[in-house]
């Protein structure tokens, strides 16, 4: 419960639209060029929007019902009678413009796309940078599932709205400040009146905006807890069919499919019970335009010196139509933008992390390295106040191997991973031949050090190059031969395509002690000073078990080494051994000092290693 409530703080937190909508524009900055011409276009394209309605209605009071006395004709300076090739050339000039006007907002949105894009790109890069900068800490901390939801799904809304949602936002409130312009200049009294409920459509859409934002906040978020679902169980799928956990799995997915659907529903229900809303208020403002202005017209009066004619009215009630038609749009394209800034503003979340190992500012080179390692009185807890290092000192030698033995859950693993900083102490310091790791880049400090897991990651890729994440430079050559010394090198040469041969996702098509030698052989490519070791505990066949045992040996040679180890041989073979306890070293020595002690050692010798003992002094069958 208590990691949940850190997630939420660090990465849930709740920012102020306005600030998530200028850092998603900031990114827009590159291509300001771009977005200048998505701007002429914009005017243009609004421009021939608020002739064509001024337009019509010219064309009727000049050449369709032309009154004599009194005309709110422009276009020519006397218009008596209806003139029919006028009438023509006007439509004419008006398809032609609308046309351009057509071809113009195409290629508006094309613009508009390429950055949007372009920006998407960089903001998925930046999240993906972000993601192998972030420490151990923060992935024991939040499930992988999520995280991938702020790349895919989130990263899809935010593409949604700035392919159109942008770009017609702004053309439509240029279209709705202009009509309002227009009209004013055209018959102040009818805008007036026409204009009215406006405000009241802008106050509404605002209002439901913000329910929206809220309720699309909740959609990202459940949906990146059914994304987190479904990784863990695509990832644990094995783990389910055999403990027969599959309807649990399933039930859970479904309720979390259903908390994405109910979440979707509300924000759609919200942002849906908006549209009537608007229609109601435009069907009343035309309805009041319509009734008043016809009785002004029937009776001819010039209110405030303002002739109302069928033209007038004409003009109106188009600009009436385009005029609520942006609040409209403008609404519904709200729920898409509301939908993108929750969207954005889970992606900058994570982009905010600081990741907590860092490389210090004046970090140093860390130089070739002898391999001394040295514990000064380290605490560690991976969770505040949950200590599970507590006060450990110890010295290794170069060239040393020691090994690390004491009950699950001691902190054996937690010791080897300071060693190679996956994390930092939270007290004491950890040395490597006099150096802090923490004053040091974890880039030159980890290149010094090989690690060979219980469970070691292997790429989906080919075996070659799966070794070869050792050393990037290594060739052909070399990794045969780091092959050979991990006894790996026979039975990837029976593989279909020998080296070549590519792995499954996580190494599928190996079994495990084959995995474990291409790991081996991985950190033997590498050839570090210090080795860590977490030997496996799993039963692979004596055949193979013998293998790893002979290519540990080779690969210790000459180098420091760390051993958690779980076989007798190892311990025996150690310079030293340290028991671990609850965090603590409780002893220390040779396997044989430590036996004679009768302590801790003695006792986990007998329930772990004296079977082992045994059964190694039986011939084998
Ligand atoms: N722990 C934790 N968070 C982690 C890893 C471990 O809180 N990401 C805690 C565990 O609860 C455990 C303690 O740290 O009690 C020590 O863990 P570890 O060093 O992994 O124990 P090992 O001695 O390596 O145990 P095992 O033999 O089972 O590998
Ligand atoms: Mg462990």
């Amino acid at each position: 419960m208590m990691r949940r409530d850190l997630l939420e703080r660090e990465y849930r937190k709740p920012t102020a639209a306005n600030v998530t909508l200028k850092r998603l524009l900031n990114y827009f900055r590159p291509y300001r060029r771009t977005l200048s011409y998505v701007v002429i276009l914009i005017i243009i394209t609004t421009l021939i929007q608020l002739l064509t309605p001024y337009l019509i209605g010219q064309a009727i009071d000049c050449f369709v019902a032309p009154t004599a006395e009194e005309s709110s004709c422009r276009l020519v300076a006397q218009a008596t009678k209806p003139n029919v090739t006028n009438l023509t050339l006007v439509s004419v000039f008006l398809i032609a413009i609308n046309i351009a006007s057509a071809v113009g907002n195409g290629y508006l949105f094309y613009l508009m796309a390429y950055a949007g894009q372009q920006v998407l790109t960089t903001l998925r890069n930046q999240v993906f940078d972000q993601i192998h900068r972030l420490s151990l800490r923060f992935y024991d901390q939040n499930p992988a599932g999520d995280i991938m939801s702020r790349l895919t799904n989130d990263a899809d809304q935010i593409a949604t709205a700035v392919n159109f949602a942008l770009a017609r936002v702004g053309s439509q409130l240029l279209v709705l400040f202009g009509s309002v312009a227009v009209m004013f200049v055209i018959h102040p009294p009818l805008a007036l009146l026409s204009t009215t409920v406006v405000p009241l459509m802008l106050i509404t859409t605002m209002l439901f905006a913000r329910w929206a934002r809220y309720a699309f906040r909740q959609t990202r978020q459940e949906m990146g807890e059914v994304n987190a679902d479904l990784q863990e169980s695509i990832s644990g799928v094995r783990e389910a069919q055999a403990f027969g956990r599959e309807v649990e799995n399933i039930e859970r997915f479904k309720e979390r499919n259903a908390a994405n659907r109910d979440a979707n529903i509300r924000a759609v229900a919200i942002t849906s019970a908006l549209q009537p809303t608007l229609n109601l208020l435009s069907v009343i403002g035309q309805a009041a335009i319509i009734g008043v202005g016809s009785l002004w017209a029937i009776r001819g009066t010039a209110i405030l010196g303002y002739p109302v004619t069928i033209g007038v009215l004409v003009a109106f009630l188009v600009y009436l139509q385009r005029l609520y038609e942006p609040v409209r749009v403008v609404g519904q394209l709200w729920a898409q933008i509301q939908a993108a800034l929750a969207g954005a503003e889970r992606m900058f979340n994570l982009l905010d992390i600081q990741p907590d190992l860092t490389d210090a500012p004046n970090a140093k080179e860390l130089p070739p390295i002898k391999g001394e390692i040295i514990f000064e009185n380290v605490h560690f807890a991976y969770v505040p106040d949950e200590p599970v290092l507590r006060g450990i000192d110890l010295k290794i030698e170069p060239g040393q191997t020691v090994a690390i033995v004491g009950p699950t859950g001691a902190g054996k693993t937690s010791i080897i991973n300071l060693i190679a900083r996956y994390y930092d102490v939270t007290e004491g310091r950890v040395l490597i031949d006099g150096y802090d790791v923490r004053e040091v880049t974890q880039s030159s400090l980890r290149r010094q050090i090989g690690v060979v897991l219980q469970d070691n990651f292997l790429w989906s890729d080919t075996i070659e190059n799966n070794i070869r994440y050792g050393n990037l430079e290594a060739t052909h050559e070399q990794i045969i031969e780091a092959a050979k010394l991990a006894r790996a090198h026979e039975f990837i040469e029976r593989s279909p395509d020998g080296y070549q041969t590519e792995l499954g996702e996580r190494g599928v098509g190996l079994s495990l002690g084959q995995r474990q030698l291409i790991a081996i052989a991985r950190a033997a490519l590498s050839n570090p000073r210090v080795l860590i070791l977490d030997e496996a505990t799993s039963n692979v066949d004596t055949r193979t078990e013998r293998l790893i045992q002979a290519a540990l040996d080779t690969l210790m040679k000459d180098r420091t080494s760390v051993v958690i180890a779980h076989r007798l041989s190892t311990i025996r073979n150690a310079d030293c051994v340290f028991v671990l306890k609850e965090g603590q070293i409780v002893e220390r020595g040779t396997h044989e000092e430590l036996l004679a002690l009768k302590g801790h050692y003695y006792t986990l010798y007998q329930s772990q290693f004296r079977r082992e003992a045994e059964a190694s002094e039986q011939p084998a069958l």
